[in-house]
């Protein structure tokens, strides 16, 4: 399989937990780079369903070692919490089976605040973040006033920095009317935390090198989705980080020339969670799906929105990153569609545009040009091989893979590792 970059075609939740669910069967390694506990990928295993935040999607899987790469932001009470969760459902976790970068940024008790306050003060311009602090710790890591794990690791730096933080960051808290945070509360909480975490601190670089160098096959497992890149998604309502597949560059230091190949996963339409323009937006799909209990967030557990599938889109977000392959999931979701739109080009004042024009208010103009395709009214979960689809469907995601550029390589028919089509 060799080393595999998989990112998000789309919005972010197009199923990414669930494919990397499957190929870790045949992968060492599975690695996050970037994002924080923002990301929310379900795996449903043995009839049990978990929702993982920082943890990497490969850690279901017996022998696999997960690594939290030093472009992730890591709440670490958030962090153990997941741990401590997944070990009372028996999901065993030690130091052999996860790593947690020594350079991965802190997310802090004022990073979360700030972004609440940030986004009340928006008003109905805000981004609908999902409130875990995200954009202002990557804003103290782009300032160069972060705090870092190798900083927890050592109680006299970390509670030194973490006062001056506090301090700064009360007078900022305050004059947006918000309730200061306490610095003992904070610090002894942090501590403990860091005391836990501290067998699972490594120098990840080291070992994804050492790892490639013995033969070793990784899996990059993106968070978010190619429209939330902090650079080429659709800013400002984006995330903070670099999600397209250069990210899992930066985000582990393992080089570019090291990667073999980028896997781009998308759903059979679209969907989008908080604000910002989604150009194929549809309520009567958006209705049908959430009526099937479908499309809720896996992290804030808000109604996500739907749309029908965006080819603009997803041609461009094989070509930012680089797409050799597809993986398009949720097909069984258009199963009662009688009729199915896909999105061939966007028309703004008259002008066809083959790409997303890069400023929100211009996509947010941007009419979708609609190419219709008959639907097939039947199951396809129980599909297993490509010929066990309706014509009508295989026809879909022949029609979507060829407009988005890529090689159609798997299609999933439900949330199971078992119903997932190889080609
Ligand atoms: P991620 O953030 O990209 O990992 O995606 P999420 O886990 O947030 O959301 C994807 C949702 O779709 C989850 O509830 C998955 O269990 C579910 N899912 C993934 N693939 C399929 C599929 O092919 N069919 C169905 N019905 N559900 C799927
Ligand atoms: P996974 O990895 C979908 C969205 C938020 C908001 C914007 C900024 O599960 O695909 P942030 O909290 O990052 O500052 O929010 O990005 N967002 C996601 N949407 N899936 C995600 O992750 C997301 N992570 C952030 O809803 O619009
Ligand atoms: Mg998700």
């Amino acid at each position: 399989m060799a080393n595999t970059i998989l990112v998000g075609a789309q919005w972010g939740d197009e199923g990414k937990g669930k494919i990397i669910d499957v190929l870790t069967a045949k992968a060492d390694i599975v690695v996050r780079s970037q994002g924080g506990n923002n990301a929310g990928h379900t795996v449903i295993h043995d009839g049990v369903t978990y929702v993982l935040h920082l943890i990497p999607s490969g850690i279901l899987r017996r022998g696999k070692v997960c690594v939290i790469g030093n472009g992730v932001v890591v709440d670490p009470i958030a962090l153990l919490s997941e741990i401590e969760e997944l070990r009372k459902v028996g999901v065993g976790i030690d130091n052999k089976n996860l790593l947690i970068s020594d350079c991965a940024h802190l997310v802090l008790p004022y990073h979360r605040l700030l972004d609440e306050q940030r986004e009340l003060r928006k008003g109905r311009a805000k981004i609908g973040t999902t409130k875990r602090g995200i954009g202002p710790a990557y804003g103290d890591k782009a300032a160069r006033t972060g705090l870092r794990i190798s900083d927890l690791m050592q109680p006299i730096v970390f509670s030194k920095k973490l006062q001056a933080k506090i301090r700064e960051n009360n007078s900022i808290l305050e004059a947006l009317g918000a309730k200061p945070i306490n610095y003992r509360d904070v610090n002894e909480s942090y501590l403990a935390a860091g005391k836990k975490l501290r067998p699972f601190v490594a120098n990840t670089v080291v070992f994804l090198h050492r790892a490639l160098q013995r033969g070793k096959e990784i899996l990059f497992e993106g968070a978010q989705g190619t429209f939330l890149d902090i650079d080429h998604g659709t800013y400002p309502y984006v995330t903070s980080s670099n999600t397209t597949a250069g990210g899992a560059c930066t985000g582990t230091g393992v080089p570019p020339h090291r990667m073999d190949r980028v896997l781009g996963v998308m759903k059979a339409y679209t969907t989008r969670v908080g604000e910002g323009a989604l150009p194929t937006e549809d309520r009567q799909l958006a209705n049908m799906l959430h009526q099937l209990g479908r499309e809720f967030g896996a992290t804030t557990g808000r109604a996500r929105r739907c749309g029908w599938f965006d080819a603009v889109a997803t041609h461009y977000a094989t070509m930012i990153n680089g797409i050799d392959e597809l993986a398009v999931t949720n097909l069984d979701g258009l199963d009662r569609v009688d009729s199915i739109k896909v999105c061939v080009g966007y028309r703004l004042n008259g002008k066809r545009l083959e790409v997303p024009p890069c400023d929100a208010l211009q996509l947010d103009n941007c009419e979708p040009i609609y190419e219709e395709m008959r639907g097939w009214n039947q199951s396809t979960s129980a599909a297993r091989k490509l010929s066990q689809l309706p014509l009508a469907a295989r026809n879909y995601v022949k029609r979507i893979a060829q407009l988005t550029g890529a090689k159609l390589s798997m299609v999933s028919v439900g949330p199971m590792r078992a119903q997932t089509i190889f080609l």
